[in-house]
């Protein structure tokens, strides 16, 4: 009998990397086409077709939807060559279809992946998100705080005003109040149509983007794709699960998830060396979109492993036919 390889997440990362080059590569002709479903095609398709190359034995445990629902990269479908290691993916070929399909920014090929068993299931129903960068104590912010008391908690271990304070947060109605009391401490309000990955990831590069908090409701796949990539680039976030019917908590079931009102801190969400890749597909703070050049696509990926906190941003040239 053989043993099972062990997760090598440093040979893995390139060829994670070549995924999500993939995925933003083939969703490139659709930018600001107006059609969603055919742009988040493209990339499913090219995703998974570079993921069945790698020597994995892979489980997609965060994907595209129920397997009823989604024909491809369905949350339980076996990937890779099946020769190398257990691993679990997290993967959202398309994060943004609605930024692609008008052209505007921060759309990513996003990919995570780590030893098996070491990602939270989480069912596709929303979660209530809280992140912050690097150098912070645990719980200097918490899901328990109102927001008003999060800002100013966060004001006084950064040592600024609550007006110094940035704060990211998806634009929709359902955050009227939050947004409404959030600006009453004084603090500025990045508001983002969609893209709550990209949202969560500018908390760990505050100098550069200017945001230092994420708050709100978005996607909770997204949440533990979002907390693979802060447990490479550093920072907090925590993810509550919210249900709002009986199909969604049967969700909940399904993924063997019973504790319905739990906190999940990084670390619960994910809970061993992860490695993540990011493509940008528009262009982004985090990273550059895809350029078109005559004769070549260029793509810029992130990409980083938890193990050593390496985050390396890397060009891709690919001549065009
Ligand atoms: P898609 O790429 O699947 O369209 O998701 C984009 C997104 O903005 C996520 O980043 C976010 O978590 C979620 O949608 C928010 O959901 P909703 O649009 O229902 O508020």
């Amino acid at each position: 009998m053989t043993a099972t390889p062990d997760f090598n997440d440093r040979m893995l990362s390139l060829g994670l990397a070549r995924v999500s080059e993939a995925a933003a590569l083939a969703s490139a002709k659709l930018i600001g086409r107006g059609d969603e479903k055919a742009a988040d095609q493209a990339a499913v398709d090219a995703m998974r077709t570079q993921l069945n190359m790698l020597d994995i034995n892979g489980v997609v445990v965060i994907g595209e939807g129920e397997r009823d629902e989604a024909p491809m990269l369905y949350i339980g479908e076996e990937v890779g060559t099946g020769k190398g290691p257990g691993v679990d993916i997290a993967l959202d070929p398309l994060e943004g279809t609605t930024l692609t399909a008008k052209d505007m920014p921060n759309a990513l090929a996003v990919i995570a992946m780590g030893p098996r068993g070491s990602m939270l299931h989480a069912p596709d129903v929303y979660m209530e998100k809280l992140a912050i960068g690097p150098g912070y104590a645990t719980d200097v912010v918490t899901l328990d705080m109102s927001p008003a008391e999060r800002v100013a908690a966060l004001a006084k271990a950064r040592n600024c005003k609550m007006d110094d304070i940035t704060v990211c947060v998806l634009e929709r109605p359902r955050h009227q109040e939050m947004i409404a009391e959030i600006r009453s401490t004084g603090a500025a309000i990045r508001l983002i149509t969609d893209g709550d990955v990209a949202g969560v990831m500018h908390c760990a590069e505050a100098d550069v983007t200017g945001i230092d908090m994420y708050m709100g409701e978005g996607g909770a796949p997204e949440g533990v794709l979002a907390a693979a990539a802060l447990k490479c680039m550093g920072g907090q976030i925590y993810g509550r699960l919210l249900f709002r019917n009986d199909d969604e908590r049967g969700r909940a079931a399904k993924a063997g998830i019973t504790e319905l009102d739990r906190i999940y801190t990084r670390d619960e969400l994910v809970t061993d060396d992860v490695i993540f890749a990011a493509t940008g597909v528009t262009d982004g703070s985090l990273v550059s979109g895809i350029k078109r050049e005559v004769g070549y696509l260029t793509a810029e990926t992130i990409l980083m492993r938890s193990k050593t906190g390496s985050v390396r941003r890397m060009i891709y040239r690919n001549p065009t036919e």
